[in-house]
């Protein structure tokens, strides 16, 4: 028998590379974590940017969000809180902490949350001082995970300017077409609210009737994708409403939108 065919050689080469390769692994992972850190990073800024219909992609993405301003919200209140670092804020720890998060009740929770957070980041873009875009991030439950985006609203803070997503688990083809350029598209110019305030915007099965007084409020529904399409709706309703950015909102229209 050849001196290499016995049971502890075997062992030994076949120990060997599995410890080569678990340090190549661990190795490569934990290199690699600050580039999958700053490319999330990079695509979030990208989408808030194109929610906002201001993403050129010729341009450096890190550059053009240097016109963003990033501003913490007490979603009790709807006022500006400058106590907490905008660089410490964290959306994920912030919504399971109890001391900065509050539990939601079956009724409330209309996006499938459970917890929701009591402060929040948004994005605002002025032009010459005034205010040209407020952008929101939005979350809730589609078919398989929870969808993740951003809404732009126009100064006016009801006429929607675009909604992106940053990150769900819908079917390539079904729920994944929220990410479709042409059903993006068809968010431009629609409305949040009705003139009383309340929230109206609407995903609807099929297509919207054009000629319809609620057609400003209707979004076409995704085909073979009801339950993506209702989970947006939800998304939409509960970050609008009271619950979400209604008091932030509320204290806006009562202020000069100006860049100080
Ligand atoms: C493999 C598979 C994946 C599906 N993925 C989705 C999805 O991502 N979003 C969704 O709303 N429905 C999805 N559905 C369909 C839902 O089960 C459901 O039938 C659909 O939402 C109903 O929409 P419709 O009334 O427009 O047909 C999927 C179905 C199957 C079998």
């Amino acid at each position: 028998m050849n001196n290499n065919d016995t049971i502890k050689k075997t062992l030994i080469v076949a120990v060997s590379l599995c410890l080569v390769c678990s340090a190549l692994i661990s190795f490569s992972a934990v290199e690699l974590r600050d580039l999958q850190e700053a490319n999330k990073t990079l695509d979030k800024q990208s989408k808030i940017l194109s929610a906002a219909g201001l993403l050129d992609s010729s341009t450096d993405v890190t550059e053009q969000f240097k016109s963003i301003q990033a501003r913490i919200v007490n979603l009790e209140t709807g006022e500006f809180d400058s106590a907490i670092n905008i660089e410490d804020y964290d959306e994920g720890s912030f919504s399971r902490n109890p001391s900065t998060s509050i539990e939601l009740s079956s009724e409330k929770d209309i996006a499938l949350l459970k917890r929701r957070e009591n402060f929040q980041t948004v994005y605002l873009h002025y032009e010459q001082q005034d205010l040209n875009a407020i952008i929101l991030p939005v979350r809730g439950y589609g078919l398989w995970g929870t969808m993740k985006g951003y809404l732009a609203l126009e100064p006016d803070l009801k006429t929607v300017i675009g909604l992106e997503f940053f990150e769900h688990i819908e079917t390539p083809g079904l729920g994944g077409e929220i990410d479709n350029p042409r059903w993006k598209a068809i968010w431009k110019g629609k409305e949040i609210y009705s003139d009383s305030g309340e929230v109206l915007i609407t995903v609807i099965k099929g297509s919207v009737d054009k000629n319809s007084s609620n057609a400003k409020y209707q979004v076409d529904g995704l085909s073979g994708a009801t339950i993506t399409s209702n989970g947006v709706t939800n998304l939409l309703s509960f970050w609008l409403g009271d619950m979400g950015y209604g008091p932030l909102i509320s204290q806006l229209k009562n202020q000069e939108l100006k860049d100080v």
